[in-house]
Protein backbone atom coordinates (compact mmCIF):
# COMPACT_ATOMS: atom_id res chain seq x y z
CA UNK A 1 0.00 0.00 0.00
CA UNK A 2 1.31 3.37 -0.83
CA UNK A 3 2.52 5.04 2.40
CA UNK A 4 3.57 8.91 2.67
CA UNK A 5 7.02 9.55 3.82
CA UNK A 6 5.83 10.78 6.95
CA UNK A 7 3.91 7.41 7.62
CA UNK A 8 6.58 5.18 6.86
CA UNK A 9 8.27 6.63 9.98
CA UNK A 10 5.51 6.79 12.20
CA UNK A 11 5.24 3.10 10.92
CA UNK A 12 9.27 2.71 11.66
CA UNK A 13 8.85 3.81 15.18
CA UNK A 14 6.02 1.77 15.75
CA UNK A 15 8.25 -1.15 14.88
CA UNK A 16 11.00 0.14 16.71
CA UNK A 17 8.68 0.59 20.23
CA UNK A 18 7.97 -3.10 19.65
CA UNK A 19 11.19 -4.35 19.50
CA UNK A 20 13.04 -2.26 21.84
CA UNK A 21 10.33 -1.25 24.16
CA UNK A 22 12.00 1.86 24.87
CA UNK A 23 9.89 5.14 25.95
CA UNK A 24 9.92 6.50 21.96
CA UNK A 25 11.47 7.01 18.98
CA UNK A 26 11.59 9.95 16.59
CA UNK A 27 12.83 10.16 13.57
CA UNK A 28 14.19 12.65 10.23
CA UNK A 29 14.40 11.32 6.79
CA UNK A 30 17.42 10.32 5.37
CA UNK A 31 21.05 9.68 6.74
CA UNK A 32 22.41 12.74 9.10
CA UNK A 33 25.61 12.23 7.61
CA UNK A 34 24.67 13.13 3.77
CA UNK A 35 23.94 16.80 4.73
CA UNK A 36 24.51 19.41 7.67
CA UNK A 37 20.49 20.53 6.70
CA UNK A 38 19.72 16.75 8.37
CA UNK A 39 21.50 17.09 11.46
CA UNK A 40 19.83 20.74 12.10
CA UNK A 41 16.12 18.82 11.45
CA UNK A 42 17.24 15.97 13.88
CA UNK A 43 18.47 18.92 16.56
CA UNK A 44 14.90 20.91 15.65
CA UNK A 45 13.15 17.50 16.09
CA UNK A 46 14.43 16.87 19.76
CA UNK A 47 13.98 20.59 20.72
CA UNK A 48 10.02 20.29 19.88
CA UNK A 49 9.77 17.21 21.49
CA UNK A 50 12.41 18.38 24.80
CA UNK A 51 9.69 21.72 24.85
CA UNK A 52 6.56 19.53 25.40
CA UNK A 53 7.88 17.61 28.16
CA UNK A 54 9.00 20.96 29.99
CA UNK A 55 7.36 21.45 33.26
CA UNK A 56 7.33 24.24 36.29
CA UNK A 57 10.93 23.38 38.09
CA UNK A 58 12.52 20.77 35.65
CA UNK A 59 15.93 20.33 36.38
CA UNK A 60 17.71 19.18 33.29
CA UNK A 61 21.17 17.56 33.40
CA UNK A 62 22.55 18.02 29.37
CA UNK A 63 26.03 16.44 28.27
CA UNK A 64 28.40 18.30 25.33
CA UNK A 65 28.77 17.27 21.68
CA UNK A 66 27.57 19.33 18.24
CA UNK A 67 24.57 17.92 18.15
CA UNK A 68 23.53 18.88 21.60
CA UNK A 69 25.12 22.36 20.59
CA UNK A 70 22.35 22.47 17.64
CA UNK A 71 19.64 21.83 19.58
CA UNK A 72 19.47 25.34 21.34
CA UNK A 73 18.71 27.26 18.06
CA UNK A 74 15.47 25.18 17.95
CA UNK A 75 14.38 25.88 21.66
CA UNK A 76 12.13 28.93 22.52
CA UNK A 77 11.42 30.88 25.50
CA UNK A 78 9.50 28.82 27.81
CA UNK A 79 7.17 29.70 30.61
CA UNK A 80 8.12 27.25 32.64
CA UNK A 81 10.94 27.65 35.89
CA UNK A 82 13.84 25.58 34.55
CA UNK A 83 17.22 24.74 35.55
CA UNK A 84 20.34 22.81 33.16
CA UNK A 85 22.89 21.48 34.72
CA UNK A 86 26.14 20.13 32.56
CA UNK A 87 26.14 16.17 33.20
CA UNK A 88 29.99 16.39 32.41
CA UNK A 89 32.87 18.53 33.23
CA UNK A 90 35.54 19.41 30.77
CA UNK A 91 36.12 15.91 28.47
CA UNK A 92 39.19 17.84 26.36
CA UNK A 93 36.51 18.78 23.45
CA UNK A 94 36.43 22.63 22.37
CA UNK A 95 34.80 24.82 24.45
CA UNK A 96 31.61 24.98 22.68
CA UNK A 97 30.70 21.36 22.46
CA UNK A 98 31.13 21.13 25.97
CA UNK A 99 28.69 20.45 28.79
CA UNK A 100 28.74 23.57 30.09
CA UNK A 101 28.32 25.72 27.05
CA UNK A 102 25.57 23.41 26.23
CA UNK A 103 23.69 24.20 29.47
CA UNK A 104 24.12 27.82 29.06
CA UNK A 105 22.67 27.70 25.46
CA UNK A 106 19.98 25.67 26.34
CA UNK A 107 19.43 27.98 29.36
CA UNK A 108 19.34 31.00 27.06
CA UNK A 109 17.31 29.73 24.49
CA UNK A 110 14.42 29.14 27.07
CA UNK A 111 14.89 31.48 29.64
CA UNK A 112 16.22 29.67 32.36
CA UNK A 113 19.16 28.72 34.12
CA UNK A 114 21.83 26.97 34.81
CA UNK A 115 24.92 25.76 36.59
CA UNK A 116 28.66 25.24 35.56
CA UNK A 117 31.10 22.85 36.70
CA UNK A 118 34.59 24.10 37.42
CA UNK A 119 36.18 20.96 37.30
CA UNK A 120 37.90 19.04 34.45
CA UNK A 121 36.77 15.67 34.20
CA UNK A 122 39.66 13.23 33.55
CA UNK A 123 41.41 14.00 36.58
CA UNK A 124 43.19 11.47 38.83
CA UNK A 125 41.76 9.87 41.94
CA UNK A 126 43.02 12.04 44.70
CA UNK A 127 41.97 14.47 42.23
CA UNK A 128 38.69 13.91 42.09
CA UNK A 129 38.42 13.07 45.74
CA UNK A 130 39.06 16.54 46.72
CA UNK A 131 37.15 18.14 44.23
CA UNK A 132 34.07 16.24 45.51
CA UNK A 133 34.36 17.80 48.70
CA UNK A 134 34.03 20.91 47.13
CA UNK A 135 30.48 23.01 48.21
CA UNK A 136 30.10 24.06 43.96
CA UNK A 137 31.07 21.24 42.85
CA UNK A 138 28.96 18.75 45.38
CA UNK A 139 26.05 20.68 44.04
CA UNK A 140 26.47 19.88 40.52
CA UNK A 141 26.79 16.26 41.75
CA UNK A 142 23.50 16.34 43.73
CA UNK A 143 21.76 18.42 41.16
CA UNK A 144 22.44 15.60 38.67
CA UNK A 145 21.05 12.59 41.00
CA UNK A 146 18.39 14.84 41.48
CA UNK A 147 17.69 16.18 37.82
CA UNK A 148 14.23 14.92 36.05
CA UNK A 149 15.77 14.57 32.39
CA UNK A 150 18.84 13.69 30.53
CA UNK A 151 19.76 14.63 27.44
CA UNK A 152 22.34 13.76 25.45
CA UNK A 153 24.41 12.78 22.35
CA UNK A 154 25.34 9.14 21.48
CA UNK A 155 28.99 9.24 19.44
CA UNK A 156 31.18 6.51 17.53
CA UNK A 157 33.59 5.62 19.85
CA UNK A 158 37.05 6.64 17.64
CA UNK A 159 35.32 9.72 16.79
CA UNK A 160 35.38 11.00 20.00
CA UNK A 161 38.28 9.87 21.03
CA UNK A 162 40.40 11.75 18.67
CA UNK A 163 37.86 14.89 18.87
CA UNK A 164 39.11 14.44 22.66
CA UNK A 165 42.92 13.73 21.65
CA UNK A 166 42.82 10.61 24.22
CA UNK A 167 46.62 9.15 24.06
CA UNK A 168 48.27 6.37 22.13
CA UNK A 169 47.74 4.03 24.89
CA UNK A 170 44.07 4.96 25.69
CA UNK A 171 43.63 4.36 22.17
CA UNK A 172 44.87 1.47 21.60
CA UNK A 173 42.61 -0.05 24.75
CA UNK A 174 39.61 1.33 23.41
CA UNK A 175 40.36 -0.41 19.74
CA UNK A 176 41.35 -3.89 22.14
CA UNK A 177 37.89 -3.82 23.87
CA UNK A 178 36.23 -3.16 20.91
CA UNK A 179 34.64 -0.25 21.74
CA UNK A 180 32.24 0.90 19.33
CA UNK A 181 30.45 4.10 20.58
CA UNK A 182 30.59 6.41 23.36
CA UNK A 183 28.32 8.61 25.58
CA UNK A 184 28.51 10.98 28.30
CA UNK A 185 32.13 9.67 28.44
CA UNK A 186 31.48 6.54 28.75
CA UNK A 187 33.16 4.27 26.15
CA UNK A 188 30.92 0.86 25.38
CA UNK A 189 31.48 -2.30 23.15
CA UNK A 190 28.70 -3.84 20.23
CA UNK A 191 27.25 -6.27 23.38
CA UNK A 192 26.51 -2.63 25.09
CA UNK A 193 29.30 -3.16 27.64
CA UNK A 194 31.28 -0.30 29.39
CA UNK A 195 34.52 -0.96 28.57
CA UNK A 196 36.30 2.46 29.56
CA UNK A 197 35.12 4.64 31.95
CA UNK A 198 36.48 7.92 33.02
CA UNK A 199 35.59 8.75 36.61
CA UNK A 200 33.50 11.17 36.90
CA UNK A 201 31.89 14.30 39.36
CA UNK A 202 28.87 14.27 36.84
CA UNK A 203 26.25 12.03 36.40
CA UNK A 204 26.44 8.28 36.49
CA UNK A 205 24.89 5.35 34.77
CA UNK A 206 23.34 4.29 38.17
CA UNK A 207 21.07 7.65 38.00
CA UNK A 208 19.20 6.82 34.61
CA UNK A 209 16.48 4.69 35.70
CA UNK A 210 15.16 7.11 38.30
CA UNK A 211 14.85 9.78 35.44
CA UNK A 212 11.36 10.82 34.26
CA UNK A 213 12.99 10.41 30.62
CA UNK A 214 16.19 10.25 29.32
CA UNK A 215 16.40 12.17 25.30
CA UNK A 216 19.21 10.65 23.31
CA UNK A 217 20.25 11.78 20.05
CA UNK A 218 22.21 10.37 17.68
CA UNK A 219 22.45 11.02 13.56
CA UNK A 220 24.52 9.74 10.60
CA UNK A 221 25.30 6.23 9.49
CA UNK A 222 28.61 6.29 11.03
CA UNK A 223 26.93 6.19 14.50
CA UNK A 224 24.42 2.58 13.37
CA UNK A 225 26.77 0.87 15.34
CA UNK A 226 26.46 3.22 18.52
CA UNK A 227 23.24 3.65 18.60
CA UNK A 228 22.50 -0.72 18.04
CA UNK A 229 25.07 -1.19 20.82
CA UNK A 230 23.35 1.68 22.90
CA UNK A 231 20.03 0.00 22.41
CA UNK A 232 21.60 -2.90 24.77
CA UNK A 233 22.44 -0.41 27.47
CA UNK A 234 19.79 2.09 27.34
CA UNK A 235 17.45 1.95 30.42
CA UNK A 236 13.35 1.65 29.41
CA UNK A 237 13.18 5.49 30.08
CA UNK A 238 14.49 6.41 26.91
CA UNK A 239 13.65 8.60 24.27
CA UNK A 240 15.36 8.03 21.24
CA UNK A 241 15.97 10.81 18.33
CA UNK A 242 17.48 9.18 15.07
CA UNK A 243 17.29 9.44 11.45
CA UNK A 244 15.69 6.85 8.91
CA UNK A 245 18.87 4.81 7.91
CA UNK A 246 19.62 4.10 11.58
CA UNK A 247 16.18 3.08 12.13
CA UNK A 248 15.63 0.47 9.31
CA UNK A 249 19.41 -0.80 10.56
CA UNK A 250 18.18 -1.27 14.11
CA UNK A 251 14.90 -2.95 12.76
CA UNK A 252 17.31 -5.05 10.80
CA UNK A 253 19.98 -5.91 12.66
O1 LIG B 1 29.03 11.74 23.60
C1 LIG B 1 28.67 11.77 22.42
C2 LIG B 1 28.89 12.98 21.72
O2 LIG B 1 28.46 14.02 22.51
C3 LIG B 1 28.29 13.03 20.35
O3 LIG B 1 28.85 14.16 19.73
O4 LIG B 1 26.90 15.11 18.57
O5 LIG B 1 29.19 15.88 18.07
O6 LIG B 1 28.45 13.61 17.35
P1 LIG B 1 28.31 14.70 18.35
Amino acid sequence: PYMTTLDRRTDLARRLRDKYGLQDFFIIRGDADESPELQQELAKLMAEEFQKMLFDGAVISVTGGSTMANVGKYLHPADEKLLFVPARGGLGEELGNQANSIASRLASATGGEHKVLYAPDNVGESALESLKAEPSVKEIAELNQQSHYVIHGIGEAFTMAERRNVDDETLAGLKDSGAVGETFGYYFDKEGDIVRKVKTIGLQLEDLESKKAILAVAGGSSKKEAVRAYMKMAPRNTVLFIDETIAEFLLDS
